[in-house]
């Protein structure tokens, strides 16, 4: 990784973490270390000074973690932040002690110490890690990068490129991270929106590729609010998995894809510019800094595939839940500016910092807004009861959103909700613990959008 230099702090840190491995290394060899450290990163256009994020092992994004599918990930997170932290990997199928949910699922990780996390990822497909201790805060400053699980069976392609979109709030003078993160404003409206769209921890980001080549475009939006709406030029084919879950089959690319918060779309796509370039656009003029990831293409390939692509291999469970035996749940999103909360309520809520609430509590808070048996197959319907639009992200397990006529839409991890619209998931409890079910809007996840599930 180009564009970033380790501070003194963070050379240091990494020095007691080979300390640490070395004199665990009695036992079993020591996982590698994953550590949260500062580190400088030159995300503003040239000419501007490098800002101070919070970092994975000094890069932004984090490192990009790969295994193979059915393997095990085994890494020492190191805390070498003066504030605690701890690690989620966003959309695995994971066991409930390893899941990195601070207060809920392990205590945070204390500045200086460090926790193994140890798991086996049984689905492929693409999903991404991010702090899950304050994280409004934390993901905004740089904690997050991608997990990549391979399938056993790899689609034919040229080139596997991962895409994380991001924004970033910078003063635009000195381009160091705004640091006030309980601004009113942000909570209760979209939530905290940069000022810099950034892909993969830079500013202007130019692929590589030939003419007729097929890739795998990889993208995941770690934003903590923006809702990504892109268009590609130069290039077209299919959509071929949501959420890391493989479609059924392939579908061609939208004109338009939205990619809201937390959410990843797997493409498999040609390179059939004319021209000299390609690019995946974003939509919309929002921000000081935005440029559009740009596809320099050198040259033809040598074949050029039409057919279309195989579906990717299904992962192990995905089953449709029993909508006829299944626990009718109901869920509603409250709150925020401009919608329809009582002000009296309202003002409760402002007293302790928060301005929604989910199922009628401002989370976290116990008990748990269900407790389902082991197995148990759930409809919960959520109504977005608000004027803005939120990414719901239940932990452990995926879902099917229920379309009319008792369809099943394609499983996910994280659904966006218009305003004022309502949906129905369903899923079958099979994963035994406590999850969070949150918005990932973070800034309102941190405003009370924050609820649990028991499954036992
Ligand atoms: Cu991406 Cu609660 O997480
Ligand atoms: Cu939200």
């Amino acid at each position: 990784m180009q564009n970033f230099h380790l501070t003194r702090r963070a050379v240091l840190a990494g020095l007691g973490a080979t300390a640490l491995s070395a004199r665990a290394g009695f036992a079993d060899p020591a996982p590698i270390p994953l550590t949260a450290q500062r580190a400088l990163a030159q995300i503003a256009p040239e000419g501007y000074p490098q800002t101070e994020v919070w970092s994975y092992d000094g890069r932004l994004p984090g490192p990009e973690l790969r295994l193979a599918q059915g393997t095990r990930l085994q890494r020492r997170f190191v805390n070498s932040l003066e504030v605690p932290s701890s690690v989620h990997w966003h959309g695995i199928r994971i066991e409930n002690a390893m899941d990195g949910v601070a207060g809920l699922t392990q205590e945070a990780v204390a500045p200086g110490a460090s926790f193994d996390y140890d798991f086996v990822a049984p689905d492929a497909g693409t999903y991404w890690y991010h702090a899950h201790t304050h994280s409004m805060e934390q993901v905004a400053r740089g904690l997050s990068g991608a997990l990549i699980v391979q399938e056993r069976d790899a689609p034919d392609v040229d080139r596997d490129e991962v895409l994380m979109f991001n924004d970033w709030l910078l003063d635009p003078q000195t381009a160091q991270i705004a640091p006030d993160f309980s601004h009113p404003m942000d909570l209760s409206h979209g939530g905290r929106f940069g000022n810099l769209i950034g892909t993969n921890g830079r500013f202007a980001l130019t692929l590589r590729a030939k003419r007729h080549e097929r890739l795998r475009l990889r993208l995941i939006n770690a934003a903590n609010a923006r809702i990504f709406v892109l268009r590609l030029t130069g290039l077209s084919g299919w959509q071929v998995a949501l959420d890391g879950m493989p479609l059924p089959a392939p579908e061609p690319v939208a004109q338009e894809i939205v990619l809201a918060p937390a959410q990843r779309i797997d493409l498999i796509v040609d390179v059939t510019a004319e021209g000299q370039e390609a690019a995946i656009e974003r939509l919309g003029n929002d921000a000081q800094w935005s440029r559009q990831v740009g596809v320099q293409i050198t040259g033809a390939a040598s074949r050029s595939r039409r057919a279309p692509p195989a579906a990717l291999p299904p992962n192990p469970k995905m089953d449709r839940p029993d909508l006829a035996q299944a626990r009718p749940l109901e869920m509603k999103i409250e709150g925020g500016a401009m919608g329809r909360m009582p002000m009296s309520r309202m003002r409760g809520l402002m007293q302790s910092g928060k301005f929604w609430t989910l199922g009628g509590q401002a989370g976290p808070v116990d008990p748990p807004f269900a407790r389902l048996f082991l197995g148990e197959p759930v409809r919960l319907r959520m109504v977005n009861d608000t004027a803005f639009p939120h990414a719901m992200h239940l932990h452990g397990m995926h879902f099917r959103e229920v379309l009319e006529g008792e369809r099943f839409g394609p499983m996910r991890d994280t659904l966006l909700t218009e305003a004022g619209a309502s949906h129905e998931i369903a899923f079958t409890a099979d994963n035994p613990g406590k999850w969070l079910l949150h918005c990932h809007m973070l800034a309102h996840a941190a405003a009370g959008m924050t609820s649990w599930i028991e499954v036992s």
